[in-house]
């Protein structure tokens, strides 16, 4: 009996303890609130409102956290190659961010430049109405490229007679004399600055395929275009095949290359009017 009453005693006892402890947590946290929101963060209502909005997820990070969290299949970059791009947009987002190819991980790289605009561009015009109809919130458009993988080698060993091809005179909207840029993209694509470039597309693991040189030809003229500061980053996937490595080196450049991953190559291209070869005929 001694015993129960000694129980109930320090049971009490301990309950009014948390209580207490709860409150005057909770005191404390309130006032660390009031003094972080008017002292640290920002001083009005609608700045505070704004600092919120800004750490909310985004309704398509929200669908991305489920999808993920439910779809048995994953992205094909591995963690190593996709933390590449993940460390840039952590430090850029929002930002433009310009992916070629629509697949598996479109949705994941959406959610990963919220607040931004990241436009994926794909060739497959049957892929795209496959992908929408689950992520309808992503913006994709359909390519058409001019060149064949079975065109690689010639392409290369040509495309320095024509004069449209050339660094100094390549261009991409209408420039159908020169067959390695991409004439066809839509405005919202020529427009704009990207901060980023994914080449993880069009498909190049067949003769009758489109093959990635356009894509890397075309990213190394938008990035040499840049006006803005900073440096247009390029990141091109399956360098372990022969095209995307001498198309890499022709146009992406080696002394741009700050980063290699399984197969994966990250460049940080400076806009031409800064880079060392300005003015130079040729790109590296
Ligand atoms: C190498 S894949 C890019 C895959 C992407 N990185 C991913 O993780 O899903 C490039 C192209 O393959 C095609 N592709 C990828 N997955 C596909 C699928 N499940 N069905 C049809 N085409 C697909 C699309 O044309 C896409 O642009």
């Amino acid at each position: 009996m001694k015993n129960y009453r000694h129980y109930l005693l320090q049971k009490s006892w301990l309950i009014g303890v948390a209580i207490g402890g709860l409150l005057i947590s909770g005191l404390i946290l309130s006032g660390l609130i009031h003094s972080g929101e008017t002292t640290f963060l920002c001083s009005s209502a609608s700045s505070r409102t704004r600092t919120m909005a800004e750490y909310a997820a985004t309704p398509i990070q929200l669908q991305a956290i489920v999808h993920y969290a439910t779809s048995k299949i994953v992205p094909q970059q591995s963690l190593g190659e996709i933390s590449v791009t993940f460390d840039v947009l952590k430090a850029l987002a929002p930002c433009k961010f310009l992916v070629f190819g629509l697949g598996h991980d479109s949705l994941m790289w959406n959610s990963l430049n919220p607040r931004g605009t990241t436009i994926f561009l794909e060739e497959d015009p049957k892929w795209v109405q496959t992908v929408l109809k689950h992520a309808p919130t992503l913006q994709a458009h359909t390519v058409k490229y001019r060149t064949q993988l079975q065109e690689a080698d010639r392409l290369l060993a040509t495309y320095r007679s024509e004069p449209y091809c050339s660094p100094s005179k390549a261009y991409l909207r209408g420039n159908y004399k020169c067959k390695l840029a991409l004439t066809g993209l839509p405005d919202a694509v020529y427009d704009k600055e990207w901060d980023l470039i994914m080449i993880d597309a069009p498909r190049g693991y067949f003769a009758e395929a489109p093959g990635r040189m356009a894509a890397i030809f075309s990213a190394a003229v938008m990035a040499r275009a840049r006006k803005g500061s900073g440096v247009t980053h390029v990141f091109l996937h399956d360098i372990n095949r022969k095209v995307e490595k001498v198309y890499a080196e022709e146009f992406l450049c080696r002394k741009y290359l700050v980063k290699g991953v399984g197969r994966l190559w990250h460049f940080e291209i400076p806009p031409a009017a800064n880079a060392t070869t300005a003015g130079g005929e040729w790109f590296c």
